[in-house]
Parts: C-alpha cells; sequence; structure tokens
C-alpha cells in the first residue's frame, strides 16, 4: 500500500537560512521537503496569457506562473547539507531544459506540469529517470484528471500525481475541496499511486484530502506559521495513515 509522506514546502521557509530551515522541518518529522521551482511572469507575459494566449499561446507563453523563486543551484546548495528527499515541483514551461541541471543539483523527486508536456512526456520521463529521479506530474486545477491516465498507464510510467489545490504560484492560497473529486477518482483507479496534494492543507482541510485518498502531503504556510511544526506535521501524518 501506499505510505504517507508529509512534504512541508520550503517556499514558505526563510530562504536565507534554507539548509538550517530543512534541518528543523526534518527534526519535525517531514519526510520530504517539497521545492517549488518557478519560471517567472511579466506585466508583459500576464497581458500575453490573458489576451493573445487564445490565439498563439503555442508561441508566445514563455512563463508558467507568475512568481520566480529558485533553480538547480539552490537545490546544489542544499544538497551539500542535507541528505534530505527533494521533491521537486517545476512550475515551468519547459520542464526537458530543467531535468539535466536538477538532477546534478541532486534533486531526488522531479514533478513537471501535464499542461506543458503534451508532445515530450514520454522522452521527458525517459530522462528523469535515467538521472535517477523519480518522476511525478502536475495538474492544475482547471485541468481534467484524464489528462493525467495517459501518463500513469505508460510503458515508463510516472511515479506520483500532483493534484494542484490552489492555482500554482504562490503559498497561502486556499484550499479549492472540489479537486477532492480528481482525488478520488485516481486513488480508486490507481490504488497504489502515491498521490500528492499540494496548496492551502493543514489541519483544517487534511480530513478531506486524506479521506479522498491523498498519501503525500505539501504544506507551507500551516507549517510554517505554526508555533509546533512537529505538532502539525504528526496531525498531517495521522490523518493519511487512519
Ligand atoms: C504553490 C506551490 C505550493 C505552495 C504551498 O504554487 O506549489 O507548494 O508552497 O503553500 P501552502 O501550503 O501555503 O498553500
Ligand atoms: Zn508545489
Amino acid at each position: 500500500g501506499v505510505t504517507a509522506k508529509i512534504a512541508p514546502s520550503m517556499l514558505s521557509s526563510d530562504f536565507a537560512n534554507l539548509a538550517s530551515e530543512a534541518e528543523r522541518m526534518l527534526n519535525c518529522g517531514a519526510d520530504w521537503l517539497h521545492m517549488d521551482i518557478m519560471d517567472g511572469f511579466t506585466t508583459y507575459d500576464w497581458f500575453v496569457h490573458n489576451f493573445v494566449q487564445l490565439l498563439y499561446s503555442f508561441v508566445l507563453i514563455r512563463h508558467f506562473v507568475p512568481n520566480l523563486t529558485i533553480g538547480a543551484p539552490v537545490i546544489e546548495s542544499l544538497r551539500k547539507h542535507s541528505q534530505a528527499y527533494l521533491d521537486c515541483h517545476l512550475m515551468v514551461t519547459n520542464p526537458l531544459d530543467y531535468v539535466e541541471p536538477m538532477g546534478k543539483a541532486g534533486a531526488s523527486g522531479f514533478t513537471f506540469h501535464v499542461e506543458v508536456s503534451k508532445e515530450n512526456w514520454q522522452e521527458l520521463i525517459q530522462i528523469i529517470k535515467s538521472k535517477g529521479m523519480k518522476p511525478g506530474v502536475a495538474l492544475k486545477p482547471g485541468t481534467p484528471i484524464e489528462e493525467v491516465y495517459p501518463l500513469i498507464e505508460a510503458e515508463n510510467p510516472v511515479e506520483m500525481v500532483l493534484v494542484m489545490t490552489v492555482e500554482p504560484g504562490f503559498g497561502g492560497q486556499k484550499f479549492m475541496p472540489e479537486m477532492m473529486d480528481k482525488v478520488r477518482t485516481l486513488r480508486k483507479k490507481y490504488p497504489a499511486l502515491d498521490i500528492e496534494v499540494d496548496g492551502g492543507l493543514g489541519p483544517s482541510t487534511i480530513e478531506m484530502a486524506a479521506s479522498a485518498g491523498a498519501n503525500c502531503i505539501v504544506a507551507g504556510s500551516s507549517v510554517f506559521g505554526a508555533a509546533e511544526p512537529a505538532k502539525v506535521i504528526s496531525l498531517l501524518r495521522n490523518s493519511v495513515q487512519q
């Protein structure tokens, strides 16, 4: 069966003290560290995204989310201080360009978005595995769950599905309970699959996610904002294990 993986999102940590923040989370009982890699967005991109996308998206969209966080150099630095499983979530339009640098940097999991890999996912999965990383696929709230089925059923399959429960880009947003239908459907169809949820998870939303069948839980603001993160982490774990 599937086991609980609690993955604090380092996006909510103090980036200036990343190594000690990582160590603190591991001491609090974290299984994985969730690393959000984003490719940035400008006002111009926003305009393009919203108004021109309909006609020219295949040419003009260059960024995936309206935020810029960390990249392979930071993963490489953190890897020198920690043996932790680094669960890397790539919110970028060109994941293929990141596989090699992320592998070299010491990433453990490489989760790309299905929205930007319609053509090359087979190649992506194969290269991710060849670099020694665990391949995963993520989907935005507006993307139907059916879109990831071929990637799970492929000869060379993804090993995790990340169901976004907020629009990707920022920590601290509100959990979207309507995404639990996707989790339930996936769990029914694939009893042994690692299913990760990301966005707005904490003590008040974990029951919905756990009972729907999620076993990998990303939590940023609820863990880092807590007076006692260890208590939140064990609460999240207990909900999944019930
Ligand atoms: C959002 C990121 C999340 C985020 C979650 O784009 O993918 O990992 O850090 O943060 P919380 O738990 O605060 O919603
Ligand atoms: Zn994430």
